[in-house]
């Protein structure tokens, strides 16, 4: 049996490590790494001929292999990877029309959310904003002009958990578009596409990336009629990734399954700590055993991830718990090398009305963690330290 004849059964951290050639094909020059492919356009052999590359913002040889490589990790017909992740979600969104009606997790990233609000305002689209973990609300929301469910499981940043078979239950009931964000686990965790959503959008910048170097995002679909549509409003809107980048999230991909096992197995540790210490109030991680998600979060992801948020007694904690850690940063963002701090209320989701985050629980005493890869104890020393003030 050839390498190319054993392609499509390496297993998920094979395919990280080799990029989508893992089958055994070569690069030119035999090239390890996937070259960079910094051009604009392409010299056509003669008329009416093409190498097929014509024109960077529609397609790009090193872009390409990353496409591949993310509709191989998540087992979806085609990818499109864009320069950010509200690029991919805007793309998905330039789906619908006006009067269009969306049903969407209510604790989503506040990005998501500002862009919602300004395509209702602006475009017509509607959006229903409900607690998606009960899927009987979902349903409940439906109406005759609903064209897709959007959903974020674990959600951010309270970490609820929607239960995606369910979710597509309802979809195929009501021939929905099953969308659903999946930048917290990735398809190493959890794979979306095989519990029956459509489309699976990413923030490549957090995980997959990894390093906090590289702003990127993906829009990967199972359907081909559908990955035709989106391509055609990719080449129209342009919201391409650059060469540069998909060579360094092609590189991030590589130890993904590394990072992750790491990241994961201290979000554990840290999660366990947490709720021993007197001045935190509550954990939210579906690893714990009191998460009200995690038998369903176990169902359908391999693990709970390397994200968790906390509150804790008051402001004035929150306060010091952000300015007096040395080791983790105060910083937007997640799922890089380094553990971040963020309080979600005054960073990622502050234009998220203040009653909406109030649903949510989201108030001052609200903390969100990204772990990284260091060594927990290290983390554990920094988090008590800073509490102590
Ligand atoms: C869950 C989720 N989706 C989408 C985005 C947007 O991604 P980007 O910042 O790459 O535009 C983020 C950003 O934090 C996010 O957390």
């Amino acid at each position: 049996m050839t390498k190319a004849d054993r392609g499509c059964d390496l297993d998920f951290s094979t395919l990280c490590a080799h990029g989508e050639l893992a089958g055994g094909e070569r690069r030119p020059f035999g090239a390890l790494t996937a070259p960079i492919f910094q051009t604009a356009s392409y010299a056509h052999p003669a008329v009416g001929q093409s190498t097929g590359y014509d024109y960077t913002r529609c397609v790009n040889p090193t872009r390409n292999e990353l496409e591949k490589l993310l509709s191989a990790l998540e087992g979806a017909g085609d990818t499109l990877a864009c320069g950010n992740g509200m690029a991919a979600v805007t793309l998905v969104m330039d789906l619908f029309a006006p009067g269009d009606h969306i049903v969407c997790t209510h604790d989503i990233y506040g990005g998501s959310v500002r862009l919602f609000r300004l395509l209702e305002e602006q475009r017509g689209v509607r959006f229903s904003f409900v607690d998606s973990s009960e899927p009987a609300l979902v349903e409940a929301a439906v109406e005759p002009d609903t064209k897709a469910l959007f959903v974020e499981t674990p959600a951010n940043p309270t970490l609820k958990i929607t239960d995606l078979r369910e979710m597509a239950k309802i979809a195929k009931a009501h021939s929905l578009l099953l969308v659903v964000d999946n930048t917290f686990m990735t398809p190493y965790l959890q794979k979306p596409l095989d519990l029956g959503a459509d489309i699976v959008v990413h923030s490549g910048t957090k995980f997959l990336g990894g390093h906090n170097d590289t702003l990127a995002g993906f829009v990967c679909s199972r359907d081909e009629k559908l990955g035709e549509r989106l391509r055609f409003l990719y080449n129209t809107t342009g919201p391409a990734l650059a060469p540069f980048d998909s060579f360094l999230i092609l590189r991030g991909l590589k130890t993904l399954p590394l990072r992750l096992d790491r990241q994961q197995a201290n979000a554990r540790g840290l999660a366990a700590w947490l709720t021993r210490q007197p001045w935190v109030r509550k954990v939210y991680y579906p690893g714990l055993p009191a998460h009200p998600g995690a038998a369903v979060n176990a169902a359908q992801a391999r693990g709970p991830g390397a994200m968790l948020s906390f509150e804790v007694r008051d402001g004035e904690t929150a306060r010091r718990l952000v300015e007096n850690t040395r080791l983790i940063s105060y910083a937007e963002s997640l799922g890089g090398t380094e553990t971040l701090i963020t309080l979600p209320v005054l960073q990622t989701h502050a234009d998220v009305p203040p009653e909406e985050r109030e649903k949510m629980g989201l108030g001052m005493d609200f903390l969100r963690l990204s772990l990284g890869v260091e060594d927990p104890d290290d983390l554990i020393r920094d988090l008590d330290q800073a509490a102590r003030g």
